[in-house]
Parts: structure tokens; C-alpha cells; sequence
């Protein structure tokens, strides 16, 4: 830059600049990171014609967001849960095999640790929680081979649409557990009928959904981490397709190939497991690991509670 001369500074001049200061930076991709961030961001100053006010806005939104976040709580991530860049991440991490079950989104409410079950034992701790489901299938190889000694690390809402973790006085073991697939390949459990509900919208988040008329809501699900020696580590849900929101979940995070049926069934039914009273629902559900080492499962250490 020259200094004499009658030559304005134009917004160009101020993004090149930008980005030719991390030309030194020693670490390439970090270099790379750093560079095209500013050619984006600064590209959507430009498009949008970004006024001082807006400006301030964001950096108020950026600092309610830090302020809301602890380590119960990870608002950063809900943003990026609610803009679609975690499903993204996540699929451009995962490239899976044909047939491998696919990958969705972790969400905010796993809690690692959960007990380790048996075969066919329930995880509902508290009653009331909803109607019973009977969860089974198996967990295969890309060539249809089953896998013992597999672990489903599962977790759900109940009826009340909330998480076992975001009730200070709830059961801590309450819809969730580790089981683990017998000689062939085997699991099964007790869970209930999993229910829509909303993301957490009392922050910045559920404000940019208001303000932009997007509601909250996610289709009802039960997540799963299914891990096995020699596999890749899977995060994923499975979808009642019945559900409401499965066209239009807050978090983008629907596959079609994650829908399954839950099945209602009678109090008469004699496959009614031992347990279970009135009417129940059953639903299976086979899951297909790919081979590899642990490809990382999507799990962030600040969004345990
Ligand atoms: C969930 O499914 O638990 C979830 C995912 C993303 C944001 C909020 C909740
Ligand atoms: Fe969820």
C-alpha cells in the first residue's frame, strides 16, 4: 500500500487485505480455514449489503450466545444444529458403503455412561413414560453377516417430550442404556413410542426461529451410537414415519432411510413381553455397520450434561 495518492479504499481492498494476512500462517490448513472464512464472510457483507446495525445485531447474538452456553447447555452447536451445518459436516464425514445405516445428527441430549442392560431389559425407569415399545433387530456387516458383541448406545424422550437429562429431578438412568448384540448379532429392548418435540427455544436460537417464522420442532425418534470392533462407529436415530414434522425437522436431520413402522399391538398379543401391560407398540429395526476403524462418532464433550 502506497502512502501518498488520491486512490480510494475500496471493500475489496479491505478483503484482499484480509485474507493476504494469513499468507505466513505456517500451518496450511489452517491457512486455508482462516482465508476462505473471511473470502465468505466478507463475501456475505458484500451480497447483503450489511449495515452497521445488522453488524451490531450479530455480534449481540454471538455474545447472547456465549452468555446462554455452559456446560449443560451448547447454544453454538444449536445454531449450527438449526442452520444445517452439523448434518452437513456429518455427511461429508461419513461416506458410507451402500447399504450401511446412515448418520444423523447427535443432538444436545446424550449423556455417556448410560448402564449396560440385558437382552430384552427396559430402560424405562420412571412409570408414565409412554407406551411401551418392544425394539429389536439386529446389527449386520455391508454383507448381511451378523455381528455379536456389538453396543447400542440408545436414548429418548417420553411422553412429556423431554430427555431424561433436561429434568433435574428425573431418574439419571431413565430412557437410556448400552445393550449389547448376542452370538447372532441379536438385540432387543424396552423403550416407549418416542413423541415430537421442541428444540430448546428459549435463547438466541428459538429467537431467530421466531423472528424468521421457522418453528422448532423434530419428528419423534430414539437415538442410537451402534459401535463394534472393526466398524465404523454409527450416530444415528430411527424415525417413527408416522411422524408429524418428518418433511420439515428444525434440525435437518431426516433420512428417509432411517423411517420405520412401529407396529401397535393388543394387551392380547402373545408376543407381549414379560412386563409390559396394555397396549404396546414393537418395531424393528436391523442396523449396518461398515467396515473401518472408528470413524469418530459426532461427540462433543461440551454437550454433555
Ligand atoms: C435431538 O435430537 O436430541 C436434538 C438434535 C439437535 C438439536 C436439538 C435436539
Ligand atoms: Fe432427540
Amino acid at each position: 500500500m502506497t502512502a501518498t495518492g488520491s486512490s480510494r479504499t475500496t471493500p475489496a481492498d479491505i478483503t484482499a487485505a484480509a485474507i493476504a494476512s494469513f499468507e505466513s500462517c505456517a500451518d496450511p490448513r489452517l491457512r486455508r480455514l482462516m482465508q476462505s472464512l473471511v473470502r465468505h464472510l466478507h463475501a456475505f457483507a458484500v451480497e447483503t449489503s450489511l449495515t452497521e446495525g445488522e453488524w451490531r445485531e450479530l455480534i449481540a447474538v454471538l455474545t447472547a450466545t456465549g452468555d446462554i452456553t455452559d456446560e449443560r447447555r451448547q447454544e453454538f452447536i444449536l445454531w449450527s444444529d438449526a442452520l444445517g451445518l452439523s448434518m452437513l459436516v456429518d455427511a461429508l464425514a461419513h461416506e458410507l458403503p451402500p447399504g450401511a445405516t446412515e448418520s444423523t445428527v447427535l443432538g444436545p441430549f446424550y449423556v455417556p455412561g448410560s448402564p449396560l442392560r440385558e437382552y430384552g431389559e427396559s430402560m424405562v425407569v420412571e412409570s408414565g413414560a409412554g407406551i411401551p415399545a418392544w425394539v429389536y433387530g439386529r446389527v449386520l456387516d455391508t454383507d448381511g453377516a451378523r455381528i455379536a458383541g456389538a453396543e447400542l448406545d440408545v436414548w429418548q424422550n417420553g411422553a412429556d417430550m423431554l430427555y431424561a437429562v433436561q429434568r433435574p429431578e428425573a431418574e439419571e438412568d431413565h430412557l437410556r442404556g448400552r445393550y449389547l448384540t448376542r452370538d447372532d448379532g441379536t438385540y432387543a429392548f424396552i423403550a416407549v413410542r418416542p413423541v415430537p418435540y421442541p428444540i430448546p427455544d428459549d435463547g438466541p436460537v428459538g429467537r431467530m426461529l421466531a423472528a424468521t417464522g421457522r418453528h422448532p420442532w423434530r419428528p419423534a425418534h430414539i437415538h442410537m451410537i451402534v459401535r463394534a470392533p472393526g466398524y465404523k462407529t454409527v450416530t444415528t436415530h430411527v424415525f417413527d414415519a408416522t411422524s408429524r414434522y418428518l418433511d420439515r425437522d428444525t434440525v435437518f436431520a431426516v433420512k428417509p432411510s432411517l423411517l420405520r413402522d412401529f407396529v401397535e399391538r393388543s394387551p392380547e398379543d402373545p408376543e407381549r413381553p414379560a412386563g409390559v401391560e396394555g397396549e404396546w407398540v414393537s418395531l424393528e429395526n436391523d442396523i449396518v455397520l461398515a467396515p473401518g476403524e472408528d470413524g469418530g462418532a459426532v461427540v462433543d464433550p461440551g454437550r454433555t450434561a
